[in-house]
């Protein structure tokens, strides 16, 4: 494992892809390797005894192709996880969770929407978020909306997180959290559905930034000359996930 090592990034399906636009746009000059564990998603309703194996396999076939620094690029995993994995590993390891609290800043005394799979807001991590900055904040558990994305349906998407905002007073809501990789992919096209007042908020670029800062501190950042590029697996239907996968890639360019 040296500098010229590439970087580990994976989720439970294409969502991580949305967060790997962002890691490329930030370190140009990395080599990805991302990994959808897609025969096993979604991991946000699954027991998570049986995503912490999911992501122990996972973490085991980057670390095989000689990782230099991983990326949990799933808030789920995060949730279940990131804890384990860093006590198991000597590379650094960047996580994401709800970006809750950058939300709490852009507060004017209404609510923020937490958008989330059921495992991550169950979970204690989250739990220790809320306690911090969830004031006035609201969880919302989204079961299904994982696979909508997934399977490309972003008009029905779209139709089901303003469906749970119209629950909610929209004068009252100041920011909504997507909570989740999947949904940041639905970030345009919220943007045009919802009131302009209500922020948008996810982990993403901070998350490039943490990367950034941990390969720099690590004395671990590619060397000037390197060339970056983004190797693409799943352990689903490589045939039929792939080119997926390549037209999510594109679409994180526009996020
Ligand atoms: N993309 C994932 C996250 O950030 C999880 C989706 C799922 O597998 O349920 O939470």
């Amino acid at each position: 494992m040296n500098n010229a090592s590439p970087i580990g990034v994976f989720d439970s399906g294409v969502g991580g892809l949305s967060v790997l636009g962002c890691l490329r746009r930030e370190l140009p000059g990395e080599r990805f390797i991302y990994y959808g564990d897609n025969a096993n998603a979604p991991y946000g309703t699954k027991p998570p005894e049986q995503v912490l194996d999911c992501v122990c396999r996972v973490t085991e076939k980057l670390v095989a192709r000689g990782i230099k620094a991983m990326v949990i690029a799933c808030n789920t995993a995060t949730a279940v996880a990131a804890a384990q994995l860093r006590a198991m590993y000597p590379f650094p390891i960047v996580a994401m969770e709800p970006a809750l609290k950058p939300a709490s800043l852009m507060r004017h005394g209404g609510k923020v929407l937490v958008l989330a799979t059921p495992n991550t807001l169950r979970l204690p991590k989250f739990a220790a978020l809320m306690e911090r900055y969830g004031e006035q904040a609201v969880p919302l558990p989204c079961p299904g909306l994982m696979e909508l994305v997934e399977a490309e349906r972003f008009d029905e998407a779209v139709g089901y997180v303003t469906g749970l905002v119209a629950q909610q007073r929209q004068d009252t809501v100041d920011a909504l959290v997507l909570g989740c990789t999947h949904y940041v992919f639905l970030r345009p096209a919220l943007r045009r559905a919802l009131p302009e007042h209500v922020a948008l908020v996810d982990g993403n670029e901070g998350t490039a930034r943490q990367l950034h800062r941990v390969l720099l501190e690590g004395e671990l950042l590619a060397p000037p000359s390197q060339r970056g590029e983004a190797e693409l697996m799943t352990s689903g239907d490589a045939a039929e996930l792939l080119p997926l996968m390549r037209r999510m890639l594109k679409r994180a360019e526009d996020l």
